[in-house]
């Protein structure tokens, strides 16, 4: 299964219409992927579901083990602050380690407002996920300006689909 993980629990969100527009060019390959949404987090999530709660929250049990069971997944991550957000770090820490990741395979695609679209948050992910185990597609599009680039569900910059059709194959052939 491969799972696409929306990088934030702000709503509304732009990750989130991002990793819907990635799950079509998915289906069209002819993958299935479900979307694990950051924004589906329980409100309580910081106090119910980590450390010494972990894996006892019956809310968040059922995106702890989805994710343990991707064999694949594809992270939509926000620039926050020059990296990704506090909550998907958050996120990280509650699932099962080392389980959840290692020898597992990601993708990462990076957005922002401002010019750098994440490269320094797909960066600090990478150096989590491989900490934890995983594999890191080389691609790692950063779709910078986001605001501009992407109305009404639809990219109007051509070069970004073309990036994220490049990554979706390779990431299926990874
Ligand atoms: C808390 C916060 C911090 C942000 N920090 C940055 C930043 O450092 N650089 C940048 O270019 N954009 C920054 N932005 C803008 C986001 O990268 C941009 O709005 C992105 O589309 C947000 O994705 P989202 O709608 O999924 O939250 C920030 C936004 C928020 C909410």
């Amino acid at each position: 299964m491969i799972a696409i993980i929306s990088g934030t629990n702000r709503e509304p969100s732009m990750s989130k219409e991002i990793a819907l527009f990635y799950q079509k060019i998915l289906a069209e390959f002819g993958s299935n992927t479900d979307i694990i949404d950051l924004g589906k987090l329980p409100t309580d999530f910081l106090n119910v579901a980590l450390y010494k709660n972990s894996g006892k929250s019956d809310a968040f049990n059922p995106m702890r083990i989805q994710m343990k069971m991707s064999a694949k997944m594809i992270f939509i991550v926000p620039e926050y602050n020059g990296s990704f957000p506090g909550v998907l770090k958050a996120f990280i820490d509650a699932l099962e380690f080392p389980n959840t990741f290692k020898n597992k395979k990601c993708a990462l695609i990076g957005l922002s407002s401002g010019s750098q679209g994440g490269g320094l948050a797909l960066s600090h992910l990478t150096d989590i996920l491989n900490y934890c185990g995983a594999n890191v597609l080389a691609q790692k599009p950063r779709l910078a300006r986001i605001e501009a680039s992407f109305q009404d569900g639809e990219f109007s910059n051509p070069t970004y689909l073309e990036l994220l059709k490049e990554q979706a194959q390779a990431f299926l052939d990874f």
